[in-house]
């Protein structure tokens, strides 16, 4: 079935401005649909064929958008925030329209966090049902016994009603920790150490699902999912 849509709706979904904007550009003749200039922005084009071009360039309609950032510390997950900025705002000269993070990262916690506009992927990554790993490496002011690190993998009491899921928890180095989740429940991490008296100092997300933090991005960078990547996250 073609996806037929509106020309002012199809030029605001592919970036080239606001509503107001795009129907100011039809008008002014500097768009053309089908090699044919249109200065009608109600006509109805079929989104993935109609070959449309904006001052010469042609543009290219994507109903489906994903990106990995590197989620810096200092921003909220969060599509809007009356104080402080959020990741939608770093992802620069991309139109923010329909775009959320999958999952919330703390303020200051750091790492891999996607961004899309496909509701139906989120909510299965999301899912308490699909138990999506989440790795992390963790730093602590205080290390945990091999003990207290086997009641960490089968499951803490964090003040809430059930136990932690069954969890993998490794030492990588002096008070420094590999955690793996299969849930997301509020400051997971952080509560977890913290039924053991051990404050997590500094917290990164290096994984979800199947798909890793790409590490030559630097914190506030990111890019877009390649198609062997978004494959890989959809198993
Ligand atoms: N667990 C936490 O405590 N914080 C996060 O940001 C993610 C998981």
């Amino acid at each position: 079935m073609p996806k037929m849509m509106r020309l002012d709706r199809y030029l605001t979904e592919c970036g080239a401005g606001t509503r107001s904007e795009v129907k100011n550009l039809i008008k002014k003749g500097r768009v053309s649909v089908d090699g044919q200039p249109v200065k009608d922005n109600s006509i109805k084009l079929d989104a993935e064929n109609a070959v449309v071009v904006l001052d010469g360039i042609q543009l290219c309609y994507e109903e489906f958008r994903y990106f990995m950032l590197n989620k810096p510390q200092g921003v909220v997950s969060a599509t809007r925030d009356g104080l402080s900025s959020t990741v939608i705002e770093l992802l620069e000269g991309e139109n923010p329209k329909g775009l959320f993070p999958v999952g919330r990262l703390d303020k200051d916690t750091e790492g891999f966090l996607l961004i899309t506009n496909d509701g139906q992927l989120g909510h299965e990554l999301l899912s308490p049902k699909k138990h999506v790993d989440k790795k992390y490496i963790a730093r602590v002011d205080r290390d945990l016994s091999e003990e207290e690190m086997k009641v960490f993998a089968e499951g803490v009491d964090i003040g809430d009603e059930k136990l932690t899921m069954p969890a993998e928890i490794c030492r990588v180095d002096e008070l420094v920790y590999e955690v793996i989740l299969r849930e997301g429940r509020y400051h997971q991490v952080k509560r977890m150490f913290e039924a053991f008296g051990s404050t997590v100092v500094y917290l990164k997300r290096v994984s979800m699902g199947a798909l890793g933090l790409d590490e030559s991005l630097a914190p506030g960078e990111y890019r877009r999912l390649t198609a062997d990547e978004l494959e890989a996250l959809r198993r």
